[in-house]
């Protein structure tokens, strides 16, 4: 961000103009149904009173007493050492027992958990509070068998089964620090994130499904811990969970003294307890990796007693959890989604959580109206892509089912206002209340949304901040762009909250530089107020207080859901011989909100062809996973760069998304621009790749790319 000070007048006079060209269409406003209103965990509008500005921090103590505390916190928020704010000091709780233990005496023999398998000819699975109980006890043995303790690091790199909320249930229970890498990753994202989290121990399985194939999932873990050691962390033990337990699934072999099974080493801790330790409320829960504008992912640590107290507070009131509601969320335990809002929250709440393996739409798009009519689900929680993709080849939604949603939710990107209103009269059937959260893996929980029962909705507008969260729109210097100002800005929190992450894992300097010193006017200042949240969100704010996000200001691509940095993608492209530059840019698209498209250009000698392209796009495979595959891969002349030698990729993200590409003329190489426009733009034209046309948001967002 600051390496590039050449240009920085430039940019943001340029994004300035963005601001000013932007004119917000509004939308009309949905009340919430009334039947959905009449049984609301928040139903009165009185309930903002408690969570006022001058109520804050102690209004916070309402999420923590949702929880069991084994001994209660004597400072509710310590902020001695500013930003590196400490929640609750001084209690002591237990995570695993907050969403096991405690819900023995009375849910014992309620549904936990509802695993479906992908294979429909595969029953689903049913797992009490009870059973949870046994499991995660059991499992919690055989990590202390390993020699694990409170502190230490676990990776998981783990398909959505049921072991994957045991094993890390498991781990709270220990206190030891879980990391689950989403499965789709490679072996070397993996292995990349087992190095910077110091863990000895991996946890994976044999296989699991997908879109109908029973994969090799195994054969990462062997990558992983290549990767890893080339880094200096070695793994000692790879425990792999087997799909069908007594049988392998996996063509990968077991490596001698390193991997074991399971399944074998749970048979020698048969009924055995583990006591949930007394841990502090600050001491880390778990890490969760996500991409900033470096290439090493950041590791977003979670306290155990903030994080929890906050998806418990705003399970209960944003997602509207009663115990006797079934509730299925679609997003992977491997995103943050899935931590938040499948595991910790509905479990501390006592709820039963639907996970489902596979995809969506496989076998065919109705499968998940089967699922939901199955389980009788009745809070139903997705994100755009999927909206998007049932949209495409479900369009009745599931009218032909009986299926009454009471709540949905859509998270993870921004939502088209047409998108959001298939969602309400498809698939809600006009009854259902909707929410649409806009929050991050660093957040831990929502930041900004309606309370379903009490805010009228607004296709395509998160709404306003959340309970005791009071976010601001400033610019670039610093001023606060007034509600109903029309300007985009950058989105911040000026306060902190329990969910907030702690620290990047061993990169404390890159936490306060990334999130707090661009607003920041005094270091030493211990007062929260001097340090508010950057976000790394554009977003505008309505006369009426609600928000609407625009999307990264950083060079991230949101793509399906999933952050990708730029920097990641351009790094593997660089490990080809032939690559002299890489530039990754992001497309939209009528699915996945955006793709990557990449542009390189290639060391004097070489030539393109079809097999760099295809070297580039392995590389990215590998090194990412198969979700950052690009789309495109351009091998063009030559980058457009400024005078500095800086990549535009707001000039190439231009090109590929066939918008103007703005000014050129302060380029050092301005004639480059046309030639890549024809080659990109005839290319496209002859694959039928022309986008539709862009809505303003997508236009800002393609004007500015790479300007920060
Ligand atoms: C984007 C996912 C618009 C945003 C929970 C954010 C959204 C990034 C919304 C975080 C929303 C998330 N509307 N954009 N409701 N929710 N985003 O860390 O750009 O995977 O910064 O967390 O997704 O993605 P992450």
């Amino acid at each position: 961000m600051a390496d590039d000070l050449d240009d920085v007048t430039d940019e943001t006079s340029e994004s300035s103009e963005a601001q000013i060209a932007v004119h917000w269409r509004e939308e009309g406003l949905y009340p919430p149904p009334a039947k959905f209103t009449a049984q609301a965990n928040a139903s009165d509008p009185a309930i903002r009173e408690q969570y006022t500005e001058d109520k804050f921090p102690d209004c916070f103590t309402a999420y923590a007493d949702l929880l069991t505390w084994f001994k209660k916190w004597d400072t509710v928020l310590d902020t001695s050492n500013a930003p590196f704010w400490k929640w609750f000091v001084g209690g002591e709780l237990n995570a695993s027992y907050n969403c096991v233990d405690r819900h023995l005496e009375d849910k014992g023999n309620k549904a936990a958990l509802i695993w479906v398998p992908e294979p429909e000819g595969e029953a689903h699975q049913a797992i009490t509070y009870r059973e949870l109980y046994v499991r995660v006890n059991e499992f919690a043995a055989v990590l202390k068998d390993l020699g694990l303790k409170a502190g230490d690091r676990i990776t998981f790199h783990m398909p959505m089964v049921p072991e994957l909320p045991v094993a890390m249930l498991a781990a709270a229970r220990l206190g030891i620090i879980h990391s689950q890498v989403f499965a789709g990753f490679s072996g070397t994202a993996a292995g990349h994130r087992i190095a910077d989290s110091g863990s000895t121990v991996l946890v994976t399985m044999d296989g699991y499904y997908r879109s109908g194939d029973l994969l090799d999932h195994k054969v990462k873990a062997d990558e992983a811990v290549d990767a890893a050691a080339k880094e200096g962390q070695q793994v000692d033990k790879v425990l792999v969970f087997r799909r069908y337990p007594g049988q392998y699934s996996a063509k990968t072999p077991m490596v001698e003294g390193r991997d074991v099974f399971v399944d074998d080493l749970l048979a020698a801790h048969k009924g055995e307890l583990v006591e949930p330790a007394r841990l502090q409320a600050t001491d880390p829960l778990f890490l969760m990796y996500t991409s900033g504008t470096t290439g090493r992912p950041k590791g977003c640590q979670h306290s155990i007693g903030g994080y929890l107290s906050y998806v418990a507070g705003t399970s209960k009131y944003y997602q509207d959890i009663h115990p006797n509601d079934t509730y299925w969320c679609l997003a992977d335990i491997g995103w943050i989604t899935g931590h938040s809002y499948i595991v910790y929250g509905p479990l501390a709440l006592g709820t039963t959580s639907v996970l489902y393996e596979g995809t969506p739409n496989y076998p065919d798009a109705a499968r998940p109206w089967r699922i939901a009519h199955q389980l009788g689900v009745n809070i139903f929680h997705t994100s755009p892509t999927s909206i998007r993709m049932l949209r495409k080849i479900s369009p009745d939604g599931p009218k032909d089912f009986d299926i009454h949603f009471k709540h949905m939710t859509t998270v993870g990107e921004p939502i088209e206002p047409e998108v959001w209103r298939w969602y309400f009269e498809k698939v809600g059937k006009n009854e259902a209340v909707i929410v649409d959260t806009w929050w991050q893996t660093e957040t831990g929980g929502f930041l900004g949304s309606t309370l379903p029962g009490i805010d009228p909705m607004k296709p395509g507008s998160c709404g306003p901040g959340a309970l005791g969260i009071y976010p601001a729109i400033l610019d670039e210097d610093g001023n606060e762009l007034p509600a109903g100002s029309g300007k985009a800005g950058n989105i911040v929190i000026r306060n902190p909250w329990p969910g907030v992450f702690q620290t990047i894992w061993g990169q404390p300097d890159r936490f306060v530089s990334t999130y707090y010193a661009k607003y920041n006017k005094d270091p030493d200042s211990k007062d929260w107020r001097d340090w508010p949240y950057f976000a790394g969100d554009g977003a505008t704010q309505a006369a009426d207080g609600y928000f609407r996000i625009l999307g990264r200001v950083d060079d991230v691509i949101n793509v399906a859901g999933h952050r990708l940095g730029t920097k990641e993608l351009e790094s593997a492209a660089l490990t080809v011989n032939e690559v002299g530059e890489a530039a990754a840019v992001p497309v939209v698209d009528d699915i996945r909100g955006r793709i990557v498209e990449m542009y390189i250009s290639l060391k004097p000698g070489f030539e393109p062809s079809p097999e760099i392209e295809k070297k580039v796009s392995d590389a990215i495979v590998t090194d990412i996973g198969k979700i950052a595959r690009p789309k495109n891969i351009w091998i063009v002349p030559d980058m457009p760069k400024t005078r500095s030698g800086k990549i535009m990729r707001r000039v190439i993200a231009a090109t590929s998304n066939f918008t103007d590409t703005g000014d050129i003329t302060t380029l050092a190489n301005p004639e480059v621009v046309e030639k890549i426009r024809h080659q990109v733009q005839s290319a496209k034209v002859a694959k039928g790749e022309v986008p539709r046309e862009l809505t303003e948001t997508e236009l800002a967002e393609i004007k500015t790319f790479g300007s920060e």
